[in-house]
């Protein structure tokens, strides 16, 4: 198994709770570094000069961010997996509600908000049948911002909410638990636990899918998501409708003028 080194480095290797870390002061994306290792190996960089966000948007990874992306086994149907996004956003809300965040939010299908600001993100690639990676940026005492002015106003971090920036170590410890922990949930076949915490967990609020593929828009109100992780909408009539994760593209919240 071999490493894809963007920058002449050796990572810096630790075990942590069953987990193989690489630590790297610069990356491309971990995600990519991720991309050829086996499950239970974590890639965490200081910085990322390529990072990937969903929708093939640009994620900025400035210093004093988490950037991680952790290798987990898919065994079996792929379909068993269809949740592992979800189980991800609802691990890393958990570490950071843990954290003395309790308002901290979801957002379809794994942003984490606090208010209307974005404080981390979730990006899972299929690199491969065996294995997903899950890249995880966490805003922790990083200033997106300052790197890019469009982000004024629409990102949070956690040096700003709490009363210190939680040590990096603790946090590593803490998120590779979680998704530990949500790893085995559905490799147990809990699905419906996974799905059960997560329409608790919605703000029934008002939304605007964009659709894949050019196939328009709808508003509706999100009504969480089905067993398979397909997303549940009331639309304006008052009919449920039910969008497969694929077929969307984006999900925008609809706040009151
Ligand atoms: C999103 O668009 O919300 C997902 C952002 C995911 C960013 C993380 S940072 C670590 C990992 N490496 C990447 O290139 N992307 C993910």
């Amino acid at each position: 198994m071999s490493i894809e080194l963007p920058i002449a480095q050796e990572p810096d290797v630790r075990i942590i709770d069953g987990w193989t870390l690489h630590e790297f002061a610069e990356a491309t994306s971990t995600s990519s570094l991720a991309a050829n290792l086996p499950p239970w190996t974590a890639v965490r960089a200081d910085v990322q000069t390529a990072g990937r966000g969903r929708t093939g948007r640009f994620w900025v990874s400035d210093e004093n961010g988490l950037w991680l992306s952790a290798v987990l086994p898919t065994p079996g149907a792929p379909a068993c997996w269809s949740l592992l996004p979800l189980a991800a956003g609802w691990a890393v809300l958990g570490v950071i509600r843990g954290l003395g965040l309790p308002q901290a939010r979801l957002r379809w299908p794994n942003d984490i908000l606090v208010g209307r600001q974005k404080l981390a993100g979730i990006l899972v690639d299929r690199f491969s049948a065996d294995t997903a990676v899950v890249g995880i940026g966490l805003n922790v005492s990083n200033r997106p911002d300052l790197v890019d002015p469009a982000l004024r106003g629409e990102t949070a971090c956690l040096a700003d909410l709490l009363p210190e920036a939680p040590p990096f170590t603790s946090l590593l410890v803490r998120v590779l638990a979680a998704l530990t922990r949500e790893h085995q949930r559905l490799e147990s076949g809990d699905a419906r636990g996974l799905c059960r915490d997560l329409n608790h967990a919605w703000l029934h609020r008002q939304v605007h899918v964009t659709l894949a593929g050019g196939l328009g828009a709808i508003n509706g109100q999100l009504e969480g998501i089905d067993p398979a992780g397909a997303l549940l909408l009331r639309d304006a009539a008052g009919d449920r409708r039910t969008f497969p994760a694929h077929r969307v593209d984006m999900l925008r919240e609809i706040f009151p003028a």
